[in-house]
């Protein structure tokens, strides 16, 4: 069969850490032995890779020059020197990388070395992304978080003048007993040169440690507003849920994924999707298989709603098609939501977009849509 479809999006996961953090659910692990575990961890990515060349051959996909590549984890700061190495020879043969591509390196603030950052960059990563989290001490201490503020200094230096995005987390326990200053944090971030934040609302489940030491949603809101409020005063625009950018800086691979884009997967856990046949594939964490789910017409549609609310883009043009009733049952709606704050201001009705507030209240927008039979 020919290869019909090009895929040129890579995610590849690295499933180590140095210390686990008492919140999160990714697929990872310390190992005993590092250079044991990296060993066995390589000859996994080249299964992965037979495998998936494989499938792809008979669903008629295929790889072209890639536009991104993410390398998320885990920490895949960890993987070093070594790691960018043996990674420069799988490289041949199998990939190539497009003439303005993105390569993402997810970095641990305590996990890193010059040697290792310097070789990947050698190799091509021109973009990272460094799990801060907050730069208030204590809460690095709650989340069980193994780097301190001195390492986040160090690697804010060593990324001057870098493409770079900060994680950073809200919801934290204490933060409302703590008077947790965000302005502070968010304002020496962008400082020292962040051009990206990616900002996540800490999900744990009820038997988590902290649970009860867990801010109220309202507060939690408040939070996301006023964060959203800053970055935007800064120049940033809130382009997704949980994403800031500076002009030019928006992540190009995620991107990819809310727009449902072909993103190949390799690594333990790691979740791929071709488009535009709607497969999505998740590889088991232990064995070298993975699972597929082929999304039918309807599924695909109703995830692309989803994906396209995400966005500051919104739902482009998603009037066109409605009968009179439609609209008719539409406008109602959008009154109701323009009066509770959940519409971008600066947007058309014909395209639906939310506001920051409204990002948090994307599932109600979504049932409400149901409801009155707009969206299948
Ligand atoms: C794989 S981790 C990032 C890289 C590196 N492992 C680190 O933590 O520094 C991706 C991001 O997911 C976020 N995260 C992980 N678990 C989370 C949870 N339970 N709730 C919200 N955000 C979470 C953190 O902000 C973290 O930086
Ligand atoms: S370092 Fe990152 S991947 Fe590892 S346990 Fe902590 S949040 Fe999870």
């Amino acid at each position: 069969m020919t290869n019909r479809h090009q895929v040129n999006s890579l995610y590849l996961h690295y499933p180590h850490c140095r210390h686990l953090c008492n919140y999160c659910d990714f697929f990872k692990s310390v190992p005993a032995d590092f250079d044991q575990a990296r060993e066995s961890f390589q000859s996994k990515l080249e299964r992965h890779w037979e495998l998936q060349a494989q499938w792809f051959e008979k669903l008629g996909y295929s790889f072209a020059p890639l536009e991104t590549l993410y390398f998320g984890g885990g920490t895949p700061s960890l993987w070093d020197y070594t790691g960018a190495q043996w990674f420069e020879s799988f490289m041949q043969g199998r990939l190539t990388l497009a003439k303005n591509y993105e390569w993402t390196m997810e970095v641990n603030p305590a996990a890193w070395t010059e040697k290792g950052l310097s070789a990947w960059e050698a190799l091509g990563v021109n973009r990272f992304s460094m799990g801060v989290q907050s730069l208030d001490a204590r809460y690095l201490k709650v989340l069980d978080r193994v780097h301190s503020l001195d390492d986040v200094e160090a690697l804010l230096t060593r990324m001057k003048g870098k493409h770079f995005s900060v994680d950073l987390m809200l919801g934290l326990p204490f933060s409302a007993e703590w008077k947790r200053d965000l302005k502070f944090e968010i304002e020496s971030l962008i400082e020292r040169g962040a051009e990206h934040f990616s900002v996540y609302i800490l999900t744990v489940k009820n038997n988590y440690k902290h649970f009860k030491e867990l801010p109220s949603d309202e507060q939690i809101e408040a939070e996301f507003v006023l964060t959203s409020d800053i970055l935007r005063a800064h120049g940033f625009d809130h382009y997704e849920v949980s994403n800031f950018a500076k002009a030019g800086a928006r992540a190009k691979h995620n991107i990819r994924y809310w727009q449902g884009k072909s993103v190949a997967a390799i690594g333990p856990s790691a979740v791929g999707y071709l488009a535009p046949t709607g497969h999505r594939y998740k590889w088991k964490g232990q064995q070298d298989e993975f699972e597929i789910e082929e999304l039918s017409s309807e599924a695909i549609e109703l995830e692309r709603v989803y994906l396209s609310l995400r966005l500051d883009s919104g739902l482009v043009d998603f009037e066109k098609g409605f009968s009179p009733e439609q609209k008719a049952r539409y406008q109602i709606l959008y009154q109701g939501w323009l009066n509770a704050g959940w519409i971008n201001l600066n947007s058309d009705r014909k395209d639906l977009c939310l506001s920051p507030a409204g990002f948090l209240m994307m599932d109600s927008v979504i049932e409400s849509l149901m409801k009155a039979e707009l969206i299948k």
